[in-house]
Protein backbone atom coordinates (compact mmCIF):
# COMPACT_ATOMS: atom_id res chain seq x y z
CA UNK A 1 0.00 0.00 0.00
CA UNK A 2 1.37 3.53 -0.94
CA UNK A 3 0.31 6.94 0.69
CA UNK A 4 2.46 9.73 0.17
CA UNK A 5 3.72 11.35 3.36
CA UNK A 6 1.47 14.41 3.24
CA UNK A 7 -1.47 12.20 3.19
CA UNK A 8 -0.42 10.23 6.17
CA UNK A 9 -3.35 10.50 8.90
CA UNK A 10 -2.32 11.25 13.05
CA UNK A 11 -4.31 11.99 15.97
CA UNK A 12 -5.06 15.76 14.48
CA UNK A 13 -7.27 14.10 12.21
CA UNK A 14 -9.50 12.39 14.37
CA UNK A 15 -13.10 13.18 14.15
CA UNK A 16 -15.39 14.47 16.70
CA UNK A 17 -16.45 11.77 19.00
CA UNK A 18 -20.51 10.73 18.76
CA UNK A 19 -22.21 8.97 21.24
CA UNK A 20 -23.14 5.72 18.82
CA UNK A 21 -21.93 2.19 18.72
CA UNK A 22 -21.15 -0.01 15.08
CA UNK A 23 -21.88 -3.47 16.25
CA UNK A 24 -19.48 -5.83 14.96
CA UNK A 25 -20.87 -9.07 13.66
CA UNK A 26 -19.37 -12.09 15.29
CA UNK A 27 -17.71 -13.74 12.93
CA UNK A 28 -15.50 -10.23 12.06
CA UNK A 29 -11.82 -10.22 12.69
CA UNK A 30 -10.33 -6.55 12.15
CA UNK A 31 -6.26 -6.69 11.09
CA UNK A 32 -3.56 -4.63 10.90
CA UNK A 33 0.10 -4.79 10.62
CA UNK A 34 2.28 -2.24 11.43
CA UNK A 35 6.19 -1.74 11.20
CA UNK A 36 8.25 -1.26 14.61
CA UNK A 37 7.48 2.44 14.82
CA UNK A 38 4.01 1.72 15.32
CA UNK A 39 2.68 2.77 11.71
CA UNK A 40 0.69 1.07 9.83
CA UNK A 41 2.23 -1.32 6.72
CA UNK A 42 -1.23 -3.43 6.05
CA UNK A 43 -5.04 -3.38 7.05
CA UNK A 44 -7.39 -6.32 5.90
CA UNK A 45 -10.82 -4.97 4.34
CA UNK A 46 -12.77 -5.72 7.23
CA UNK A 47 -10.65 -3.27 9.31
CA UNK A 48 -11.15 -0.64 6.52
CA UNK A 49 -15.20 -1.13 6.48
CA UNK A 50 -15.43 -1.02 10.45
CA UNK A 51 -13.32 2.12 10.88
CA UNK A 52 -14.54 3.62 7.69
CA UNK A 53 -10.81 4.51 6.86
CA UNK A 54 -9.65 3.26 3.09
CA UNK A 55 -6.83 0.86 2.76
CA UNK A 56 -4.77 3.80 0.82
CA UNK A 57 -5.66 6.35 3.82
CA UNK A 58 -4.63 3.69 6.46
CA UNK A 59 -1.32 2.95 4.98
CA UNK A 60 1.61 4.96 6.38
CA UNK A 61 -1.03 6.46 8.80
CA UNK A 62 -0.25 5.74 12.79
CA UNK A 63 -2.58 3.92 14.80
CA UNK A 64 -3.51 6.56 17.09
CA UNK A 65 -5.91 9.02 14.49
CA UNK A 66 -8.37 5.47 15.46
CA UNK A 67 -7.79 6.10 19.20
CA UNK A 68 -10.83 6.87 21.36
CA UNK A 69 -10.65 9.38 24.29
CA UNK A 70 -12.26 7.26 26.34
CA UNK A 71 -9.48 5.17 26.46
CA UNK A 72 -7.23 5.25 29.01
CA UNK A 73 -3.28 5.80 27.98
CA UNK A 74 -1.66 3.44 30.38
CA UNK A 75 -3.67 0.75 28.45
CA UNK A 76 -1.37 1.54 25.71
CA UNK A 77 1.56 1.67 27.93
CA UNK A 78 0.64 -1.33 28.90
CA UNK A 79 0.20 -2.94 25.08
CA UNK A 80 3.73 -1.32 23.72
CA UNK A 81 5.35 -2.36 27.06
CA UNK A 82 4.87 -6.06 26.20
CA UNK A 83 5.30 -6.14 22.24
CA UNK A 84 8.49 -4.40 22.59
CA UNK A 85 9.74 -7.10 25.05
CA UNK A 86 8.35 -9.49 21.91
CA UNK A 87 5.56 -10.84 24.73
CA UNK A 88 2.50 -11.18 22.92
CA UNK A 89 -0.80 -9.22 25.04
CA UNK A 90 -4.75 -8.90 24.76
CA UNK A 91 -6.47 -5.55 25.44
CA UNK A 92 -10.21 -4.42 25.32
CA UNK A 93 -10.21 -1.64 23.43
CA UNK A 94 -12.73 1.24 22.38
CA UNK A 95 -12.24 2.72 18.78
CA UNK A 96 -12.56 5.65 17.25
CA UNK A 97 -14.04 5.33 13.39
CA UNK A 98 -13.83 8.17 10.74
CA UNK A 99 -17.24 8.95 11.18
CA UNK A 100 -17.31 9.74 14.96
CA UNK A 101 -18.94 6.72 15.93
CA UNK A 102 -17.09 3.48 18.67
CA UNK A 103 -16.25 0.36 18.35
CA UNK A 104 -15.32 -2.12 21.27
CA UNK A 105 -12.55 -4.54 20.23
CA UNK A 106 -10.52 -7.37 21.80
CA UNK A 107 -7.27 -7.27 20.43
CA UNK A 108 -4.95 -9.77 20.68
CA UNK A 109 -0.98 -8.12 19.15
CA UNK A 110 1.31 -10.22 18.25
CA UNK A 111 4.81 -9.75 17.55
CA UNK A 112 6.98 -10.80 14.68
CA UNK A 113 10.69 -11.59 14.99
CA UNK A 114 13.73 -12.65 12.35
CA UNK A 115 15.84 -14.92 12.28
CA UNK A 116 18.40 -12.88 15.05
CA UNK A 117 15.10 -11.90 17.64
CA UNK A 118 14.87 -8.56 15.86
CA UNK A 119 11.34 -7.30 15.94
CA UNK A 120 9.98 -7.09 12.00
CA UNK A 121 6.39 -6.06 12.52
CA UNK A 122 3.42 -6.05 14.87
CA UNK A 123 -0.41 -7.73 14.15
CA UNK A 124 -2.78 -6.59 15.59
CA UNK A 125 -6.08 -9.09 15.52
CA UNK A 126 -9.22 -8.06 16.61
CA UNK A 127 -12.81 -9.38 17.58
CA UNK A 128 -15.88 -8.12 18.33
CA UNK A 129 -16.72 -7.95 22.26
CA UNK A 130 -19.31 -9.54 24.91
CA UNK A 131 -22.10 -6.74 25.80
CA UNK A 132 -21.05 -8.14 29.47
CA UNK A 133 -17.34 -7.47 28.71
CA UNK A 134 -17.54 -4.28 28.06
CA UNK A 135 -19.62 -3.66 30.87
CA UNK A 136 -17.04 -5.19 33.08
CA UNK A 137 -14.40 -2.79 31.54
CA UNK A 138 -15.72 0.52 31.10
CA UNK A 139 -16.33 1.63 35.12
CA UNK A 140 -12.02 0.65 35.22
CA UNK A 141 -11.46 2.86 31.96
CA UNK A 142 -13.45 5.43 33.60
CA UNK A 143 -11.70 5.44 36.58
CA UNK A 144 -8.18 5.45 34.61
CA UNK A 145 -8.97 8.49 33.02
CA UNK A 146 -10.08 10.27 35.54
CA UNK A 147 -7.28 9.70 36.95
CA UNK A 148 -5.03 10.28 34.14
CA UNK A 149 -7.02 13.86 33.68
CA UNK A 150 -6.12 14.96 37.37
CA UNK A 151 -2.50 13.21 38.19
CA UNK A 152 -1.23 11.95 35.13
CA UNK A 153 0.09 8.57 33.70
CA UNK A 154 1.97 7.73 36.39
CA UNK A 155 -0.71 8.00 38.85
CA UNK A 156 -2.68 5.72 37.19
CA UNK A 157 -0.13 3.28 36.83
CA UNK A 158 -0.11 3.04 40.35
CA UNK A 159 -3.82 2.74 40.41
CA UNK A 160 -4.00 0.06 38.43
CA UNK A 161 -1.13 -2.02 40.08
CA UNK A 162 -2.80 -1.69 43.16
CA UNK A 163 -6.41 -2.68 42.34
CA UNK A 164 -3.91 -6.06 40.67
CA UNK A 165 -2.46 -6.18 43.91
CA UNK A 166 -5.66 -5.83 45.54
CA UNK A 167 -7.41 -8.70 43.97
CA UNK A 168 -4.26 -10.62 43.68
CA UNK A 169 -3.94 -10.72 39.39
CA UNK A 170 -2.41 -8.87 36.70
CA UNK A 171 -3.28 -7.24 33.60
CA UNK A 172 -3.11 -10.56 31.35
CA UNK A 173 -4.89 -12.68 34.05
CA UNK A 174 -7.65 -10.19 34.41
CA UNK A 175 -8.22 -9.86 30.71
CA UNK A 176 -8.47 -13.38 30.76
CA UNK A 177 -10.70 -13.52 33.31
CA UNK A 178 -13.28 -10.36 32.38
CA UNK A 179 -13.29 -12.65 28.60
CA UNK A 180 -13.55 -16.06 30.56
CA UNK A 181 -15.99 -15.20 33.12
CA UNK A 182 -18.14 -13.55 29.94
CA UNK A 183 -18.28 -16.01 27.79
CA UNK A 184 -20.62 -18.38 28.10
CA UNK A 185 -18.64 -20.44 25.17
CA UNK A 186 -16.79 -22.00 28.09
CA UNK A 187 -18.95 -23.91 29.02
CA UNK A 188 -19.79 -25.35 25.49
CA UNK A 189 -15.59 -25.68 25.02
CA UNK A 190 -15.44 -28.22 28.11
CA UNK A 191 -14.48 -26.44 31.06
CA UNK A 192 -17.34 -27.35 32.93
CA UNK A 193 -18.84 -24.80 35.35
CA UNK A 194 -15.45 -23.61 36.71
CA UNK A 195 -13.59 -22.93 33.85
CA UNK A 196 -11.40 -20.51 35.31
CA UNK A 197 -9.68 -22.96 37.59
CA UNK A 198 -8.45 -25.08 34.40
CA UNK A 199 -7.58 -22.04 32.78
CA UNK A 200 -5.36 -20.24 35.28
CA UNK A 201 -2.87 -23.94 35.23
CA UNK A 202 -2.62 -23.74 31.51
CA UNK A 203 0.55 -22.69 29.64
CA UNK A 204 0.28 -19.81 27.77
CA UNK A 205 0.30 -21.26 24.28
CA UNK A 206 -2.82 -23.36 25.75
CA UNK A 207 -4.25 -19.74 26.69
CA UNK A 208 -3.65 -18.31 23.21
CA UNK A 209 -5.48 -21.08 21.49
CA UNK A 210 -8.27 -20.85 24.17
CA UNK A 211 -8.47 -17.78 23.22
CA UNK A 212 -8.57 -18.39 19.21
CA UNK A 213 -11.28 -21.28 19.95
CA UNK A 214 -13.67 -18.61 21.96
CA UNK A 215 -13.09 -16.07 18.96
CA UNK A 216 -13.55 -18.53 16.39
CA UNK A 217 -10.04 -18.76 15.02
CA UNK A 218 -8.94 -22.44 14.39
C1 LIG B 1 -0.23 -3.55 15.90
C2 LIG B 1 -0.79 -2.37 16.65
C3 LIG B 1 -2.15 -2.14 16.64
C4 LIG B 1 -2.71 -1.06 17.35
N1 LIG B 1 -4.04 -0.89 17.32
C5 LIG B 1 -4.59 0.17 17.97
C6 LIG B 1 -5.99 0.38 17.93
O1 LIG B 1 -6.76 -0.41 17.37
N2 LIG B 1 -6.47 1.47 18.56
C7 LIG B 1 -5.66 2.36 19.23
O2 LIG B 1 -6.17 3.35 19.77
N3 LIG B 1 -4.33 2.16 19.30
C8 LIG B 1 -3.78 1.09 18.69
N4 LIG B 1 -2.43 0.87 18.76
C9 LIG B 1 -1.64 1.73 19.68
C10 LIG B 1 -1.18 3.01 19.04
O3 LIG B 1 0.08 2.77 18.43
C11 LIG B 1 -1.01 4.12 20.12
O4 LIG B 1 -0.12 3.69 21.11
C12 LIG B 1 -2.34 4.52 20.79
O5 LIG B 1 -3.33 4.79 19.85
C13 LIG B 1 -2.16 5.73 21.70
O6 LIG B 1 -1.68 6.78 20.97
P1 LIG B 1 -1.14 8.13 21.63
O7 LIG B 1 -0.16 7.72 22.68
O8 LIG B 1 -0.49 8.87 20.52
O9 LIG B 1 -2.31 8.83 22.18
C14 LIG B 1 -1.84 -0.18 18.09
C15 LIG B 1 -0.47 -0.42 18.07
C16 LIG B 1 0.05 -1.50 17.38
C17 LIG B 1 1.55 -1.74 17.40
Amino acid sequence: MENPKEKRLTKKDRPKPIDEEIIIPDDLVLISVTNPKGIITEVNEIFSQISGYSEDELAGSSHNVIRHPDMPKIMFKIVWDHIMDKENVMAVIKNLAKDGRYYWVVTDFVTQVDADRNIVNYTAYRRPVHDRVKQAIIPLYKALCAIEDVAGMDAAEKFLNDYFEERDTNYDDMVEEIIVKNCDKTAALGFGNHPEKTIKKMSKEKKQSLFNKLFGIS
